[in-house]
């Protein structure tokens, strides 16, 4: 007998994301492969007749763990009694724009959606914020939704770990599954700090393997950083796939866990590594049992003290622009 189909909602439906995003959680890449979902698919009222084109391909693949799609421009029906909310609908931004500029166009969008997700979703449900700029979007749909569990709420840094490891990879000469313990820390902008001194590949310490401290400081954490920007500088278009992949690896994650591995996850602060509490902060985190654990107690040097400073301080401003809306 087959198990009792999850609910899982996703926003921004009719999006470049989305466009691969449901496919693959249709296919049962997100809660495995003996796991029937629902999708509860949101857009706004002008992008419905789209959704439904998405809809109509959904059906011709014929997903068999597939059990419903519910289409919706109302945020309660979209989220009413979902396990799982991937918050992907906002504008994404264009070439020479960063992604808090894009605080004054999506920020109210969060605070609706929070609200509703508040009223109408299961009291455990597990939120993933996309939408940019993600840090901050997911800290207002928290402070939006406070009968829902604080840690519940969570930002995508996910694609700034993939991208970490395979440059890193790439340097080392091997493959991406051989590197572990990378840990991206901080906001989803280009002040994310990608750290590597814990590292390994085939069990050897990673910087011992690289063996460049300047090409790591001076290379790589910028190409990180700045990789969202690259991209739409050589697409037109910010990236879409990848995100869609790094958000299927996140959830699949917290869902199913990360067998032993270290995962970067935003996250509301529990006030360890000098970070504020309730600031959405990138760290390095282990699943399992549908929980995630931060990885403790590791060494802050002056280095990552000043890179982790920096881009908490940008936090905290995106936090005070957005105060009055949470008033
Ligand atoms: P897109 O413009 O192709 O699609 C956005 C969709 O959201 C549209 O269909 C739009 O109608 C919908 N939408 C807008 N407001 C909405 C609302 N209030 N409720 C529901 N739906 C709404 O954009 P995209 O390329 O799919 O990107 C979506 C977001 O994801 C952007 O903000 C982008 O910057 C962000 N993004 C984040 C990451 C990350 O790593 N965190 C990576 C890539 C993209
Ligand atoms: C990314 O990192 O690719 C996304 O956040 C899109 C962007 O604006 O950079």
């Amino acid at each position: 007998m087959s198990k009792p189909a999850v609910r899982v909602a996703v926003t921004g439906a009719a999006g470049q994301i989305c466009y691969s995003l449901l496919f693959r959680i249709a296919n049962g890449d997100l809660f495995g492969k003996d796991q029937p979902v629902i999708l509860q698919l949101l857009d706004l009222p002008q992008a419905q007749k789209a959704v439904n084109g998405v809809v109509m391909e959904l059906e011709d693949c014929a997903f068999p763990l597939l059990s419903g799609v519910v289409v919706t421009d109302d945020p309660k029906t979209a989220f009413r009694d979902i396990d799982a909310a991937l918050l992907v609908g906002a504008r994404p931004r264009s070439q020479g724009m960063e992604r808090r500029d894009l605080l004054s166009a999506n920020a109210e969008i969060f605070k609706v959606q929070g609200r509703a997700l508040n009223e109408a979703a299961k009291r455990d449900v597990k939120v993933l914020v996309v939408g940019n700029p993600a840090n901050t979007n997911a800290y207002i749909t928290m402070k939006s939704a406070p009968d829902l569990p604080a840690g519940n709420i969570t930002a995508m840094l996910r694609l700034d770990h993939n991208r970490a490891v395979s440059q890193l990879a790439a340097k080392a000469g091997v493959g991406p599954a051989e590197i572990e313990k990378i840990a991206v820390w901080g906001n989803h902008s280009p002040t994310m700090y990608a750290d590597y001194r814990f590292a390994t590949a085939k069990g050897q310490p990673l910087p011992k393997l690289i063996n460049d401290e300047t090409w790591y400081r001076e290379t790589l954490i910028p190409t990180v950083g700045k990789r969202g920007g690259a991209i739409i500088e050589a697409r037109g278009a910010s990236s879409a796939a990848s995100a869609a992949n790094a958000a299927i690896d996140h959830m699949r994650d917290w869902v199913q866990g990360s067998n032993g591995r270290w995962v970067s996850m935003g996250v509301p602060s529990d006030g360890s590594y000098g970070i504020p509490e309730g600031i959405i902060f990138g760290v390095p985190v282990i699943c399992s049992g549908g929980k995630y654990e931060r990885v403790k107690g590791l060494e802050i040097d002056e280095f990552s003290r000043k890179m982790m400073d920096k881009t908490l301080a940008e936090l905290i401003e995106e936090r005070d622009a957005i105060a009055d809306l949470l008033k």
